[in-house]
């Protein structure tokens, strides 16, 4: 790109709000209006008492003169480091990590100066009254944000394809929520949540490996371990579980040899399909749970009955499980199977098929003209 070019460019984001959306593993950060984030990073924070001058690039100051590293960097050097994750299984966990990992993403990943951007901040839902204040008065007090926007996430995915009705099934690190929302407005009392996410399927996955000498820890698999790399590249969900099985017994293109980055090699087979079947089996984890499915018809049926018809044709899957190969079509199969005969079962997701469409529902929210009245400014 020409300097006149990336000049034009700089300017026209001046003053763009900037996105930051935090996941119990993944931490979204871009610019209002833009497609997709433009960086993706763990949301994980380390902190060091003595300052290093030679990670000053990599690392930022906190107002207690330590030096924080945040996302990868904090996890390379999680040994020299005391480790904290800022939320933990969908919760706000340590509010002064969420500071931290805002204060490097203003100053080291997006290099802007916050009185120039507004700042829309999605956290996972529900998040109370008095935690939204407090982060809003954060960004505006501490981090000198002309204006901002605090909201939980569970409107996001709807807003990523252009709807305020329907029913988000985000299924994330360590959790699956199921929400119905009618014109923006959740129904709380229909929710339902799944206790098993992406976590979970990469240890199902991590176990049937350790017969082949897998020595990672849960820490290092968490984010960059063998068992995601192979989860992420090999696996997927079957239609039917069992036919599956059967078909593995007769031809053999289901069977990989998985060669990571770093030379050592894995087979994997049945274990592609049986690590993400614990969704729809959650008795295969030992889990006393309903699966998936049938967790997402309670929760239609458990709303007025005018209002299912708009939940059954408007189903919208968000979250790293859902960019499972075969995961819309099995739940499209199993969600079929068992709704009313009259009910038009539909499933959505983002078109861009990423596990990014909270981060997306609040670029497109924020970057609406009539979105301007709803910026939160120092009074
Ligand atoms: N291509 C992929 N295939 C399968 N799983 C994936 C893929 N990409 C990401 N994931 C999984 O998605 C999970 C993280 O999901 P997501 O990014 O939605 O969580 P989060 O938003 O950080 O957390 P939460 O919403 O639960 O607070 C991880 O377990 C990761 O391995
Ligand atoms: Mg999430």
């Amino acid at each position: 790109m020409s300097k006149k070019n990336l000049e034009s460019k700089e300017n026209k984001l001046r003053g763009k709000p900037i996105v930051l959306e935090f996941g119990s593993a993944f931490t979204r950060i871009g610019f209002s209006s833009e497609d997709a984030p433009r960086i993706v990073k763990p949301t994980i924070v380390g902190y060091n008492d003595v300052v290093s001058k030679n990670d000053n690039l990599t690392s930022i100051l906190t107002e207690t003169n330590k030096q924080a590293f945040v996302g990868i960097a904090a996890i390379e050097k999680r040994k020299e480091l005391e480790i904290v994750y800022p939320i933990k299984n969908r919760k706000i966990n340590d509010m002064q990590a969420l500071k931290v990992m805002i204060q490097y993403a203003i100053e080291r990943d997006l290099s802007i100066t916050p009185d120039l951007h507004a700042a829309i901040v999605i956290l996972p839902y529900p998040i109370s009254e008095e935690e939204k204040e407090e982060i809003t008065k954060m960004l505006l007090d501490d981090l000198n944000f002309p204006g901002v926007y605090v909201s939980s996430s569970e409107n996001m995915p709807l807003y990523s394809i252009g709807r305020t009705t329907g029913i988000v099934v985000d299924s994330g690190y360590e959790k699956t929520d199921i929400i119905p929302i009618l014109d923006g407005k959740i129904i709380t009392k229909a929710v339902k949540s799944l206790n098993i996410g992406g976590y979970h399927v990469t240890n199902k996955l991590r176990e049937s490996l350790r017969e082949q000498d897998f020595t990672y820890t849960d820490e290092e698999d968490k984010f960059f371990g063998a068992a995601r790399n192979i989860k992420e590249n090999l696996c997927y969900v079957a239609l039917n579980a069992d036919k599956e099985i059967e078909l593995a017994s007769k031809v053999s293109g289901m069977r990989k040899i998985h060669k990571l980055p770093n030379g050592e090699k894995y087979i994997v087979e049945l274990q592609r399909f049986l690590a993400t079947e614990i969704l729809f089996q959650p008795e295969m984890i030992d889990l006393k749970e309903k699966p998936l499915h049938e967790q997402i018809i309670d929760s239609i049926q458990s709303c007025d009955t005018k209002n299912q018809s708009s939940l059954w044709s408007n189903i919208v899957i968000a979250g790293g499980n859902s960019i499972l190969p075969g995961y819309h079509a099995r739940l499209n199969h199993e969600l079929k199977s068992l709704a009313p005969e009259n009910e038009d079962v539909r499933i959505y997701s983002t078109p861009s098929n990423t596990s990014f469409s909270s981060w997306i529902g609040a670029s497109i929210l924020s970057s609406r003209m009539e979105f301007s009245k709803h910026w939160i400014t120092k009074k």
